[in-house]
């Protein structure tokens, strides 16, 4: 089978608060493994018969389904894809072609992180590089907003869960898609969360993809330079416009090595409030 949807098609909707995927044609109709997900077939050889036993493509095609429905994609974000993205300047271009390249030629690339003004499509080109991995190749993925990640855990905190318990699987999963990275209030609590999350990735060697409103910058373009840890991250980072000064310089130094960096300029249009929004139908 060239790919998982040559199998019947999926179908993707809104599920809740989440996108989800449904294969066009039910695994328990099968006409070929009658639900189990497992075909038998006879072959004759050298005067003997035998019985092979294979994996059904539609139970391919379900768990292609799941793997995507794991990934808990926002509900807005199910119809997005590659084709459907269209840049209007060359770092959307760019855009394009990193997260494009990077999905078909997983593993072997790094990561991207996408900075940009609201409405330019970041999540939806997150949510297209999952979509592509966990439908065609069935890879783990996840998707995850930063600041819902800390009310998480402070949620989990009440009910007598560790930090770590929700961390943990985070960071075992093979591609994190992180959005809205440098959100927040920039507590001391957030950098943490933040700097133990992508400290395990990275040492794992794990790929994480990343997208904020905050410009990936360098730190030398601050005023002044001086080592950025954490606590002085958190008086300088609460009005800067730089992502290094929301995340101080330990995890700008790890995003630098993890990822490639594509920025949209200022003046790049919002696609919410463009016309062709109007009269467009739910997701
Ligand atoms: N270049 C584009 N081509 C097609 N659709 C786009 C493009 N840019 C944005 N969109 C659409 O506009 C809407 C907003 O895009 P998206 O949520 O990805 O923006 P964002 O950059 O993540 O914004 P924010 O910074 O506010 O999170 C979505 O419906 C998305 O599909
Ligand atoms: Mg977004």
């Amino acid at each position: 089978m060239a790919n998982a949807t040559d199998a019947g098609g999926m179908t993707f909707e809104r599920v809740g608060d989440y996108a989800a995927a449904r294969p066009t044609l039910s695994l328990a109709d099968c006409p070929d493994c009658n639900g189990t997900g497992l075909m038998r077939t006879k072959t004759q050889q050298n005067g003997r018969e035998y019985e092979i036993v294979s994996p059904c493509p539609r139970a391919l095609l379900q768990h292609r389904a799941n793997s995507f429905n794991a990934a808990r994609l926002p509900a807005v974000q199910s119809g997005a894809t590659f084709e459907s993205y269209k840049p209007s300047n060359a770092e959307q271009h760019r855009a394009l072609q990193v997260a494009k390249e990077f999905a078909f030629r997983w593993p072997a690339l790094r990561g991207f992180v996408l900075s940009g003004p609201v409405g330019t499509g970041k999540t939806h080109l997150l949510s297209a590089t999952l979509k592509h991995l966990s439908i065609e190749l069935g890879v783990k993925v996840t998707y995850v907003e930063i600041s819902l990640l800390y009310s998480q855990i402070r949620r989990g905190f009440q009910d007598g869960k560790s930090g770590g318990e929700i961390i943990g699987p985070l960071s075992q999963v093979d591609v994190l898609a992180l959005d809205e990275l440098g959100k927040g209030r920039g507590s001391q609590f957030e950098l943490e969360t933040l700097d133990e999350l992508i400290a395990r990735r990275y040492n794992a060697g794990k790929v994480t993809l990343f997208a904020t409103n905050y410009s990936l910058k360098p730190p030398e373009e601050r005023a002044q330079r001086g080592y950025f840890g954490t606590e002085t991250a958190l008086e300088a980072g609460k009005d800067s416009k730089l992502l290094c000064d929301r995340v101080g310089d330990r995890i700008y130094s790890r995003l630098c090595e993890m990822c490639d960096f594509v920025e949209f300029p200022g003046a790049t249009p919002d696609m919410r409030r463009s016309p062709s929004m109007a009269g467009r139908k739910r997701p």
